[in-house]
């Protein structure tokens, strides 16, 4: 098109009022849920930024998909559908069908992960942090060192640091590492994808020690962009070859569908191996569901299919990652530090640079994201040391994370210009006077996966 404005590549079908709640109902509702976003209600809130997992807009096409679902309980048509999209976008042999993405990884840990053992990530995502923690063993983060640097800029910041890998393998042993992990994008290091000569040279050091490489693909189309845009040799290709591709250097891969899924829920686990396989279906028998529903209604798996088509188009796509780096843009341009480059389905804020008066163990990124809601109405979610850092079993201060980032996820195909133009005035206006902004304590909290939970008051 002879134009520069990249436009949503859809129009809108169906439309949900937004609820606009005043500054004293938001002060209400963080008492209430103690200072805490998760315990806020949706209708509190007016762009909901919390979370790009499951809260994308469906197609026409997916709802109208919907309406064929299958609800058999065995040998659904929906699973063979399901299954064959699956396949034909992985290549992987054995698809699995989960309730979502986290359900994936339990089977899968259950069945390939015991006591002592260590399985290394790029960057764990919070749940399969906790799911390799669960099964007694270590979860270990191993990206690049400039992946927990906000403001170093590369094209692959979400990469696999090699070295660290090798020296990781050596150090401990390829029998105590039953599987090599790769998140792409990488979520919990800012959305930061990962290069296909990385995942070359992962395959090939698991290759080496005999290890098995799993993909944590939630974000695989995503990343499958950034490749095409950022990697020599992949412009003229079409992510679903990117795709593939990226696909074929594994020997299987965990996946919530809620994010390139498309869908509001449903997952998969998919592996080349026989044997994992026959276990995780067993197990996932006991938990989940028979082995063509996996917990999900017929109707999902419909849902799903349909959407892992969708999610590889180019003009969705280069919508999608455009959309992201625009927000980014705008908050960069007024000097609010983010996580550069911006990553594919978020802007991660950068509490540590932002509110440098606020230490670690004082979570500043919560209290920014706290900040933002109270100031406007927008939910984004704490990635630092309230999620990530270690309690102090004595009651000191605890091991702080990597980096303390508000992230402001964007879900799919929902919210318009406008609306990013109001988040990214809540976030300028906020960040003015980040100088004013308290760090906080937590009063209480789970033994699990505390960011949920757990609830804060101000210092
Ligand atoms: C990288 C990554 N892995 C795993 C998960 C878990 O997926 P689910 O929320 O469907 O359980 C998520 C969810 O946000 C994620 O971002």
């Amino acid at each position: 098109m002879p134009y520069n404005t990249i436009i949503e590549p859809f129009r809108i079908h169906s439309v949900e009022a937004i609820d606009l709640p005043d500054l004293e109902q938001r002060e209400a509702a963080l008492e209430r849920a103690g200072l805490n976003l998760f315990g806020i209600h949706a209708d509190e809130v007016i762009i909901d930024l919390l979370t790009d997992s499951g809260t994308g807009a469906m197609s026409s096409k997916q709802w109208a998909g919907m309406m064929r679902g299958d609800e058999s309980y065995a040998g659904s048509r929906s699973f063979f559908k399901f299954e064959s999209v699956v396949k034909g976008i992985t290549g992987l042999s054995e698809v699995i069908p989960t309730h979502q993405g986290r359900a994936a990884e339990k089977i899968l840990f259950t069945v390939a992960v015991k006591e002592g053992d260590v399985v290394p990530n790029n960057t764990h995502f919070d749940t399969t942090r906790a799911n390799v923690e669960y099964q007694g063993a270590e979860a270990l983060d191993l990206v690049i060192p400039e992946g927990t640097d906000p403001s170093a800029i590369l094209p692959f910041k979400g990469n696999m640091d090699i070295d660290a890998l090798r020296a990781t393998i050596e150090d401990v042993g390829s029998e105590r590492i039953p599987l090599v992990m790769v998140t792409v994008t990488n979520n919990s290091g800012g959305g930061q994808p990962v290069s296909m000569q990385n995942l070359r040279d992962v395959r090939a050091v698991c290759d080496e020690y005999g290890i098995p490489f799993y993909l944590d693909a939630c974000r695989f189309a995503e990343n499958a962009w950034f490749i095409k845009l950022r990697e020599p040799g992949y412009e003229d290709s079409t992510p679903r070859a990117i795709a593939k591709e990226m696909f074929s250097l594994a020997d299987g891969a965990t996946m919530s569908a809620k994010k390139d899924g498309l869908a509001n829920i449903g997952g998969f686990l998919a592996t080349n191996d026989p044997a994992i396989a026959m276990n995780a279906r067993n197990l996932l028998i006991l938990t989940e569901g028979f082995t063509t529903y996996g917990g999900l209604a017929g109707y999902d798996l419909e849902a799903i299919a349909e959407g892992l088509e969708e999610v590889l188009d180019e003009h969705y796509l280069r919508y999608r990652i455009r959309s992201t780096a625009y927000l980014a843009e705008t908050v960069a341009a007024a000097g609010v530090p983010i996580v550069q480059p911006p990553g594919g389905h978020a802007v991660y804020l950068d509490a540590a640079a932002l509110l440098p008066h606020v230490p670690a163990h004082q979570y500043p990124a919560q209290a920014l994201a706290v900040e933002l809601y109270r100031a406007g109405g927008v939910r984004g979610v704490e990635i630092g040391t309230v999620m990530f850092g270690k309690p102090d079993p004595e009651g000191g201060p605890d091991t702080p994370a990597a980096m303390e980032l508000v992230r402001l996820a964007i879900p799919r195909r929902t919210y318009t210009q406008s609306h990013i133009d109001y988040v990214g005035e809540v976030v300028i206006d906020v960040a003015s006077r980040a100088s004013d902004i308290a760090g906080l304590r937590i009063t209480s909290q789970p033994p699990w996966l505390r960011h949920f939970t757990a609830t804060f008051e101000a210092v």
